[in-house]
């Protein structure tokens, strides 16, 4: 993926930082209201145990913050509000937004996530700047390692490239309820995922796709190409489409 050079360890910049939850993009994206859509992602911020976890974790290895999803909570919300059978997501790196996917999996009492990584590994020690990019892991860790032990039961995390990885799994898959790009991000691949993972998506299921601004509108063509248009979270590049 483009490269961000920066230390893991650092401050995240302010466009990388978790800014102010979006309620309204959460119930544009599943047609519930705004208060609805409110509550759930207040239930994933009030889950402290949930991101202490993560943070000690990312501590523990030498870290503060990576390039993870900026919008955890609406991840939570979307899926306490959907009640996927199916979500499907391709990025994990440390796996904070397979966490929260998880965690309302488990609070909803039903679903599974289907997670697909080709993991980068940093590769000295120490993080450094220069050589590393924003998403590489630790050394010694793999894909979504900063998962807590309690969500991962039933997950189906795969390792390998998503062109070879992402066609079996929606092969395998009746339905792909909500689907998370948050891979290699050029216009081709995400517009192959998109592609691969569309037969599979019902009427009302959802399109994720994270770092838009890099994408050269394949989001846009995609929503377009199915009758509709992109809806973007308030305050970066994070947007989806509601199949019609
Ligand atoms: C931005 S990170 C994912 C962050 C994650 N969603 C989170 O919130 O923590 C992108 C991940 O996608 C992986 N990746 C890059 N190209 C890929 C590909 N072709 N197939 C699968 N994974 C890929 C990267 O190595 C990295 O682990």
């Amino acid at each position: 993926m483009p490269e961000r050079p920066r230390p893991a360890n650092a401050r995240p910049e302010a466009s990388q930082r978790p800014s102010e939850p979006d309620p309204k993009w959460v119930a544009e994206l599943t047609g519930m209201t705004v208060e609805k859509a409110g509550s759930a992602i207040q239930e994933a911020s009030d889950d402290r145990g949930l991101a202490g976890a993560i943070q000690t974790s990312h501590r523990s290895a030498g870290r503060d913050y990576y390039a993870q999803i900026r919008a955890p909570f609406e991840l939570y919300a979307l899926v306490r509000l959907m009640r996927p059978q199916h979500v499907v997501e391709v990025g994990v790196s440390s796996g904070v937004s397979s966490a929260y996917l998880l965690r309302a999996i488990k609070k909803n009492e039903m679903g599974k996530l289907h997670s697909i990584d080709l993991p980068k590994v940093q590769r000295h020690q120490v993080f450094t700047e220069a050589e590393d990019s924003p998403v590489a892991l630790p050394v010694g860790k793999g894909s979504g390692w900063a998962v807590p032990p309690g969500l991962r039961a039933g997950w189906d995390l795969r390792i390998g490239p998503s062109e070879q990885v992402l066609p079996m799994v929606a092969s395998e898959l009746q339905r792909i309820d909500l689907f998370l790009h948050d891979s290699l991000h050029t216009f081709e691949h995400a517009t192959f995922e998109f592609q691969t993972v569309d037969p599979k998506v019902p009427s009302g299921g959802v399109v994720l796709a994270d770092n838009t601004d890099w994408l050269g509108g394949a989001l846009d063509q995609y929503a377009v190409s199915k009758g509709t248009h992109a809806i973007y979270r308030k305050g970066i590049d994070l947007g989806g489409v509601r199949k019609p």
